[in-house]
């Protein structure tokens, strides 16, 4: 019988409400062990709580104090998305109050909140925490992957994993906490889209072991909303250059996380090409992925159109396209699936360690980027 845990929701905006979706149609997955069940949700705007009780029925609190929310005994987990300055103080009350804790990404602003959290998660071992990451839930993905993982790559010779947005492209946007340093931080759109670009590196055992990186900040204002110009001091773009040792003298890793570039929404990609094996998956053409076996002669690329051949089963036709709402979904079937004690069907979410790993890169990209160097990175055992 599907187990149903109960969930409260700090940060009901744009993730929080992904999150509702997900759960709204659990119905869609047809093999889950648990389901989620939103039955408290806090968020300081009460436009947006009052969407979620008006959607789900399931909702019984409603609070902009999330320690009242931490206080409501029924709840079992807690998805929080907040702004990242609110990480490293709210995820460890969240593990203090005995709940499993699912994190939005970057898991701190920086790597010293980053330690603080990874600090209670080591003083709270029976709470299950992951970090939120979908992108690697597409089939694509899951094919590269599978097809990674299942065989000799032979000497690995670039790997580039990138993830292009446009949502800054237009300088008459008006600025967010996204585009302030004291609430989204000094790493700028590393901080917004490391993980994602990371995640499936970290997960192969991919881990650059020294880094340069350089960082754009191309519109240095932007309008406040209310007439004024106003300073934007986040990078827009960085492009991360790291070294992978290997036994072969290494490869190299590039990590482009762009928030201005032009052409794309919303496109991540990855790319793994080796003397025997290379491969090839971006969300710009969802159904399609490519992949090249080399043992001589012509390197030809093979393309297979895939369908909906999910990580966790579900009623769509497996001819239909997959999308954004079902990598959101499948990456929630994957916590949901460890929280019931399974093996998240071989691909769970990132985890505490990784999320820490790429704090190391990425604050090794930082100072790279601003100092004109080449850093070493060093990652916290
Ligand atoms: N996984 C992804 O693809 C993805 C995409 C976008 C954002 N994110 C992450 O999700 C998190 C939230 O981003 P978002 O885009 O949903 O932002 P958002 O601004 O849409 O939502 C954040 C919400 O937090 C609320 N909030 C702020 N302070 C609070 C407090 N003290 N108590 C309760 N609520 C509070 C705000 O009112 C807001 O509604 C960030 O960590 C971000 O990096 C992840």
């Amino acid at each position: 019988m599907t187990r149903v845990i109960k969930f409260g929701v700090i940060g009901c905006g744009l993730m929080g409400k992904e999150f509702a979706s997900a759960a709204a149609r659990w119905f869609h997955l047809t093999d889950t062990k648990a389901r989620p069940e939103i039955v408290a949700v806090c968020d300081l705007n009460p436009v947006l709580t009052n969407w979620f009780s008006a959607n789900l029925p399931s909702v019984k609190q409603i609070t902009a104090d999330y320690r009242e929310l931490l206080a409501n005994e029924t709840v079992e987990a807690v998805y929080c998305a907040v702004p990242h300055n609110l990480h490293h103080s709210i995820y460890p009350e969240i593990l203090a109050a005995g709940k499993h804790l699912f994190g939005e990404k970057p898991f701190g602003i920086d790597a010293d909140a980053n330690r603080k959290i990874q600090d209670s998660i080591l003083a709270h071992p029976n709470s299950l925490v992951r970090c939120s990451s979908e992108m690697p839930f597409f089939p694509g993905a899951q094919k590269l992957i599978n097809f990674l993982r299942a065989g000799d790559l032979g000497d690995i010779i670039e790997v580039e994993a990138a993830f292009l947005h446009s949502s800054d492209l237009n300088p008459d946007k008006p600025i967010n906490w996204k585009r302030i340093v004291d609430m989204n931080g000094a790493y700028g759109c590393m901080g917004d889209l490391g993980m994602h670009v990371l995640h499936l590196p970290l997960r192969l055992g991919w881990k650059p072991s020294r880094v340069s990186a350089t960082l754009v900040n191309r519109f240095a204002t932007r309008p406040d909303g209310q007439g004024n110009t106003v300073p934007c001091e986040t990078w827009d773009n960085a492009t991360i250059l790291g070294h992978v040792d290997d036994d072969r003298g290494g490869f190299p890793i590039v990590l482009k996380t762009w928030r201005i570039a032009p052409g794309h929404s919303n496109t991540w990609s990855v790319r793994v090409l080796g003397t025997k094996k290379s491969a090839y998956f971006s969300t710009k053409n969802p159904c399609r992925w490519q992949f090249m076996t080399y043992a001589g002669g012509a390197g030809v690329w093979s393309v297979e159109d895939l369908g909906f051949e999910s990580l966790f089963p579900a009623i769509t036709g497996g001819i239909f396209e997959f999308g954004f709402a079902d990598a959101i979904q499948q990456m929630w079937a994957a916590f949901m699936d460890e929280l019931a004690g399974g093996n998240a069907n071989g691909f769970g979410c990132v985890t505490p360690q990784e999320a820490a790993d790429h704090h190391a890169i990425l604050n090794a990209a930082l100072i790279a980027g601003t100092t004109n160097s080449v850093q070493h990175v060093s990652y916290f055992e």
